[in-house]
């Protein structure tokens, strides 16, 4: 729980985070690392946050998230998780690993979200890490409701009370608080720690920006730190009109978890740019991203979240956007898996 973690630096800049109780999942201090040869390429200097190498269940943003979801999940004794998300969803799997990292049981459920029948998409990557966990999964054939797969996990856990469980209920929807977002302001303490020892003055920090967790966490870890940083979030799910007042809504809400001021909507900006064809769908861009991280620097991102994030990086560059000779720092949540997934639509010839 959280207080085994007071003694760290980056949690004493975030007062507000010792109310909330925190799981600990073995979370590190993530590398902040040049990306020289990217960089140059770009025009600009470019660092990658590395949280996509924490090492539980092969990493990502949602590792620091679950910290706070889990918690709770904790202090109430439940001993089963239920969690939604795509089928190739690296929250699910990681909530797998979670699970059974705490000794608890993990239920998921799999949304239809991306127009594919690709057996290879429906059953490696993710999926298979899903299997190895063990995890009881579900099938929900619709992906664009929150309610409704909100509702169908609380009706799987009311199954599971009535059998004498005590399940908790990881919520997808907005009228749930951004419990995950406290991990990224968290990440956002430690990563203003790591540039005043790396001596790195960083203008812009680009984030993607999904179900929004780690977006709000971000703005409103900026927003207690009181740093003059501008925060890009890439839009890998919905488009800037509905994903801009989400952003807004949660990232105050995050700002009241942590007892700060609510965030201002200038300091929201979401970029649809490279959203398109969808959500999980690949375009050009997409694929010329992953190709470039793994054959300039040897990263791996992946199709769904990091690899749209860096092409929309690499494409505020070239709108001017982002200036040239800017320090940017990109957060590389990880989702590596789902590379194999993807491997049918992938073509790096
Ligand atoms: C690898 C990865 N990066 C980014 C995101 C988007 O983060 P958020 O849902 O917090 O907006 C996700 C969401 O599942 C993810 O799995």
């Amino acid at each position: 729980m959280s207080q085994y973690f007071d003694h760290r630096k980056e949690y004493q800049l975030l007062p507000g985070l010792a109310n909330h109780a925190r799981a600990d999942l073995g979370p590190v201090r993530t590398p902040l690392q040049p990306a020289k040869r990217l960089g140059d390429e770009l025009g600009i200097e470019l660092y990658i946050k590395r949280d996509d190498s924490q090492p539980l269940g092969m990493g990502g943003n949602k590792v620091r998230q679950l910290e706070f979801y889990l918690g709770p999940a904790l202090q109430q004794h439940a001993d089963t998780v239920l969690i939604t998300g795509a089928i190739q969803s690296n929250f699910v799997r990681l909530c797998a690993a979670a699970c059974r990292k705490l000794g608890l049981e993990p239920v998921v459920q799999l949304e239809d979200r991306v127009p594919t029948n690709d057996p290879v998409y429906q059953s490696s990557g993710n999926v298979l890490l899903d299997q190895l966990y063990g995890a009881e999964i579900h099938y929900l054939p619709e992906g664009e409701d929150e309610k409704l797969a909100d509702a169908k996990l609380d009706s799987l856990a009311l199954d599971l009370k009535k059998q004498g469980r005590n399940p908790y209920v990881v919520h997808l929807g907005t009228e749930h608080p951004p419990l995950g977002s406290l991990g990224y302001a968290l990440s956002v303490a430690e990563l203003k720690i790591q540039t005043r020892e790396q001596n790195i003055s960083a203008t812009h920090l680009v984030t993607p920006s999904g179900s929004g967790i780690t977006h709000s966490g971000v703005l409103a870890g900026v927003k207690a730190l009181d740093w003059s940083i501008k925060v890009e979030g890439i839009c890998v799910r919905r488009e800037t009109p509905l994903q801009q007042p989400r952003i807004e809504k949660r990232a105050s809400e995050a700002a009241s978890l942590l007892g700060i001021d609510p965030i201002t909507p200038e300091s929201v900006r979401t970029y649809d740019d490279v959203l398109a064809p969808g959500y999980g769908q690949l375009n050009q861009r997409v694929e010329q991203a992953i190709k470039k991280a793994a054959r300039l620097e040897g990263i791996l991102v992946d199709p769904v979240y990091s690899g749209r994030t860096l092409a929309g990086l690499i494409k505020l560059v070239e709108q001017g956007q982002i200036a040239q000779g800017s320090c940017v720092v990109f957060i590389h949540t990880g989702g590596a898996p789902a590379l194999f997934a993807y491997q049918n639509k992938l073509n790096f010839l």
